[in-house]
């Protein structure tokens, strides 16, 4: 059985943004990409911005979603947004377990696993994000915490029924976000066939496994080319029309 994962690329806008820079944004996106063959397109706006987003985008191919999501679906969490709150301001995804969500918020790997199955139940695509530290990756532990980070997500989504269905996994080693950094080919490589073991273990056959971590319309077709990558998550380059539309096409030609 040929398995067709149709390549994705998300953009991860982070806290940036205001009304007009994200009209001006999406305005120049639209144009780059109707030029262009597109793969699955999706941008994540900061929580106030999803209204706006989702009006610019309604009757285009590009998607919305958050860039987190609550585990609990509904009461006294000051502060929280559900998953079905996003789904009512038309989300497709929801970003789970960035890595600045672990750091800065005390996320666990428990929790992401949770928000992962509240997102799904909801009718979003979660984006579950893993990813090791420097100091992991110098240790020669990454494959070790990237099973530490899977296995609460493979364990809890094996008791959801239906399983898979549109979870969305992303590799982004910790030091290669923001920082111009990236693995090698060959090292970006290994982890997603890591991954796609694990995967393919729990019967995940359709799961995309996106990379980010400073991609940039200047390495996007090398990394996209790798046979275990199926397209990226994209913080900075997100926020430049057409370096992120130079991306999307890099993603697009991959699935040719
Ligand atoms: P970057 O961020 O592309 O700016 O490295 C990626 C991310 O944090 O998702």
């Amino acid at each position: 059985m040929t398995v067709v994962r149709t390549p994705l690329v998300v953009g991860n806008w982070k806290m940036n943004g205001s009304f007009e820079a994200n009209r001006a944004l999406i305005e120049a996106l639209l144009i780059a990409l109707a030029q262009k063959t597109a793969p699955d397109v999706g941008v994540c706006p900061p929580f106030p911005y999803l209204p706006q987003v989702g009006a610019l985008l309604a009757g285009t191919n590009v998607r919305w979603g958050a860039q987190t999501v609550c585990e609990h679906r509904t009461g006294a969490y000051t502060g929280q947004v559900s998953a079905s709150m996003l789904r009512d301001l038309g989300c497709t995804y929801a970003i789970v377990g960035h890595s600045e969500r672990r750091q800065f918020c005390g996320e666990t790997d428990e929790q992401v696993s949770l928000q992962a199955v509240a997102a799904l139940d909801s009718g979003l695509t979660p984006i579950i994000c893993v990813g090791e530290s420097a100091e992991e990756e110098a240790a020669g532990k990454t494959l070790a915490v990237i099973d530490r980070q899977l296995a609460p997500v493979l364990a809890t989504l094996a008791g959801v029924a239906d399983e898979g269905k549109g979870v969305v996994i992303a590799y982004e080693p910790v030091w290669a976000i923001g920082t111009g950094k990236t693995p090698t080919p060959e090292g970006v490589q290994a982890v997603h066939a890591h991954i796609r073991e694990r995967l393919m273990a729990a019967g995940l056959v359709q799961t995309r496994i996106l990379y980010g971590g400073s991609v940039k319309g200047s390495n996007a077709a090398t990394l996209f080319a790798l046979p275990d990558v199926d397209g990226g998550l994209i913080g900075g380059a997100a926020l430049d029309a057409l370096d992120f539309s130079t991306i999307c096409t890099a993603a697009a030609i991959r699935a040719v």
